[in-house]
């Protein structure tokens, strides 16, 4: 598949390209600029030959696809019963924290973080116990365990991103068998938000933290979509992995006529996507590796005032802008480039000298933005 083809997508419905007026390039909200693997294409196109599409469940194929997915991919094993249905990862955020964490109780969450994650606790009036990430002398941002030991103590749940948004961060084995391990100790249940968990580079492998013990699995809601990786956000599909069943029935109730049934659509596009999305997943998966390289490389010699933290997973670069002096990067860029980035503001309320730039889009799409980005810093003549 061409890759490098620049898609018109305005007027088509799409968030990305209608929260700003049509001259500036959307460089924000994760969804890529690629068009949908054929086979999830063919999928939805043979579903669309029955002229019904009454209210739909998730058929037994579709469980058992998943299930051999999570064991071929992760070596995780987990039976179809434990898998639920939702119509995004982020309600299953939420129906966690509702229906599992005791009230009041402490959430700890890693900052920065994505933004509808650090906002999640407030919901339902849960307090936020923030766990920063801070930079080790590789510019690693590795969990600090006696922190997280020490956080736990005033909480019940600990919210991860794994892989992290905005940082891109993989989380290896052992890092995550001491975060759940640290769990364990504390009593605390694990909600891990895994939605990015298929985009990887430089040959990583994504590790669900529920995989690693059988302690980890009766305390984890685990959430997973094809969202991300295949591009189908618009489907709005996401399932949960719970093997504890009592875990699973509380959280199901959780539903409370606000969190629906899940699209018939997508799901024929989530089945296709684990059962025939291989080969497009690896395509993009390389295209963004380079796209990421590419970034990086301009991002070292044309932005001075910039420093880029090299992702190891996601399409998503989180930009320190602190050297360029610039009040607020976001606004300036969108001002001055035309360039819509995500503002670091939404990740932490320290971040506001960060950006988030999305680069999973065609090359010629990511060239074009950073000219414009470097023209808006030139001095003027
Ligand atoms: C880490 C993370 N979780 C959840 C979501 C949203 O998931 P959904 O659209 O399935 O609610 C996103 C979207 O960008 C994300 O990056």
């Amino acid at each position: 598949m061409d890759l490098n083809s620049v898609y018109q997508r305005l007027n088509t419905g799409s968030k990305k390209w209608s929260q700003y007026p049509e001259d500036v390039l959307p460089m924000w909200v994760a969804d890529m600029d690629f068009p949908v693997a054929p086979p999830i294409m063919q999928a939805l196109k043979n579903r669309l030959e029955h002229p019904l599409l009454g209210y739909s469940v998730a058929q037994d194929t579709l469980r058992q696809t998943l299930v051999e997915h999570l064991a071929r991919r992760y070596g995780w094993h987990v039976q179809p019963q434990d898998l639920v249905f939702l119509p995004g990862v982020e309600p299953g955020v939420n129906m966690a924290l509702n229906t599992l964490a005791p009230p009041g109780s402490g959430v700890v969450v890693q900052t920065p973080n994505y933004s509808p994650l650090l906002s999640a606790p407030a919901n339902w009036k849960l307090p936020r116990v923030d766990l920063p990430l801070q930079a080790d002398a590789n510019g690693e941002y590795p969990t600090d365990i006696a922190a997280l030991q020490h956080a736990l103590l005033s909480a019940r749940t600990f919210l991860l991103s794994n892989p992290h948004n905005p940082m891109g961060k993989v989380f290896d084995r052992e890092e995550l068998q001491a975060i759940g391990d640290a769990c364990v100790r504390h009593d605390v249940l694990i909600v891990s938000d895994e939605i990015h968990a298929d985009i990887l580079f430089d040959g990583r492998r994504h590790t669900p933290v529920a995989s690693l013990s059988a302690e980890i699995a009766d305390r984890s809601v685990t959430l997973m979509s094809a969202s991300k990786a295949w591009n189908i956000a618009g489907m709005k599909t996401a399932f949960a992995i719970i093997q504890n069943a009592d875990l699973r029935e509380r959280f199901n109730a959780g539903r409370l006529g606000l969190v629906d049934s899940v699209n018939a659509l997508g799901l024929e596009a989530t089945h296709a996507a684990y059962s025939q999305g291989e080969a497009w997943l690896q395509q993009v998966n390389a295209y963004l590796q380079d796209n990421r390289d590419y970034l990086a490389h301009a991002i070292k010699n044309r932005f001075p005032g910039v420093r880029m933290h090299l992702p190891q997973s996601t399409y998503l670069a989180w930009l320190d802008c602190s050297a360029l002096d610039i009040q607020h990067p976001q606004a300036f860029f969108l001002r001055e480039a035309k360039v819509a980035l995500s503002d670091g503001l939404e990740f932490g309320e320290d971040c506001g000298q960060f950006v988030r730039l999305n680069f999973g889009c065609p090359r010629p799409m990511l060239e074009e933005a950073l000219a414009r980005m470097e023209r808006s810093l030139q001095p003027p003549a």
